[in-house]
């Protein structure tokens, strides 16, 4: 049984304090990280979710596609009170807690690409957008966008070779609505960790998490390849690769890493 997204479902499940206490939920719309910029008036941790995007947006500018009523879109306001320059973590802290509620409803041994793919083996299951802004008082919030492949079986094109979603990983069907609640519940947990003390808050585990570390990858920057080994991640989330044979710290940024011999 395939249900609709309900703000009664969501908060069935939900045990949070303030994230996603205030949800909006669209049948089509452009893309929930813009709605939640158009409404950045709301409260913090209001949640928005649609069955589908017209204008899915991934990292460095690539559509994310969007088709109706089968996956999870959802994005989530907030007005943390941390130094701006430390908000790319939040893209951490929501990949440590997509998998960990990955793994309680599905039981699927997600894990993470750095910076923010989660994938299933060697395919990827879900993909992470976060979006700093500044209010019209000047005041600075933050956009975390997720979108999970939940009930999709089929891909198109390029994704065809790089893609799963639950559905297709376990055999099974979900409920949206769970997957949203249990990602939500996660994701407070650490949203008020990073709160209390940064990135070095749960690094342990983004790094247990985390699927290069030791292995070989193309580090990709405007359209340029370099090869590297991954030997860590530092204390404020940045990929530590010998590129060379010499430690070079990698920013998220416009930046892309790939396997050597394939996508993780
Ligand atoms: C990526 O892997 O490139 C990030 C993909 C992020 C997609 C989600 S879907 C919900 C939210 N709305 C968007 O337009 N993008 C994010």
């Amino acid at each position: 049984m395939i249900y609709e997204l309900s703000e009664q479902r969501i908060k069935n499940k939900l045990n949070t304090n303030f994230i996603a206490r205030n949800i909006c939920i669209f049948d089509k719309i452009a893309s929930t990280n813009t709605a939640a910029k158009q409404n950045c008036d709301m409260n913090d941790g209001t949640l928005f979710a649609a069955e589908s995007q017209t204008k899915g947006r991934g990292r460095t500018g690539r559509e994310w596609s969007s088709p109706h009523g089968e996956d999870v879109f959802m994005s989530v306001l907030l007005k943390p009170k941390r130094l701006s320059e430390n908000t790319p973590q939040l893209t951490l802290a929501a990949g440590v807690a997509v998998c960990r509620a990955l793994a309680d409803v599905c039981a699927v041994d997600a894990r993470i690409k750095w910076p923010n793919d989660i994938v299933i083996g060697t395919k990827k299951v879900c993909g992470i957008l976060t979006e700093l802004a500044f209010d019209k008082n000047g005041d600075c919030y933050v956009v975390v966008g997720i979108g999970i492949n939940v009930n999709r079986c089929a891909f198109d094109g390029e994704l065809r070779d790089k893609a799963t979603s639950l559905a297709e990983s376990t055999g099974v069907g979900y409920d949206r609505n769970e997957i949203i609640s249990a990602v939500i519940n996660e994701f407070e947990k650490y949203y008020l960790l990073w709160q209390q003390g940064g990135f070095e808050m749960f690094r342990e585990e983004y790094k247990r998490l985390c699927v290069n570390i030791g292995r070989a990858v193309v580090i990709i920057k405007d359209n340029q390849s370099q090869n590297a080994i991954c030997r860590d991640i530092s204390e404020n989330g940045e990929l530590i690769a010998d590129i060379d044979g010499r430690p070079v710290t990698v920013r998220s940024g416009e930046v892309s890493v790939r396997g050597l011999y394939g996508y993780v």
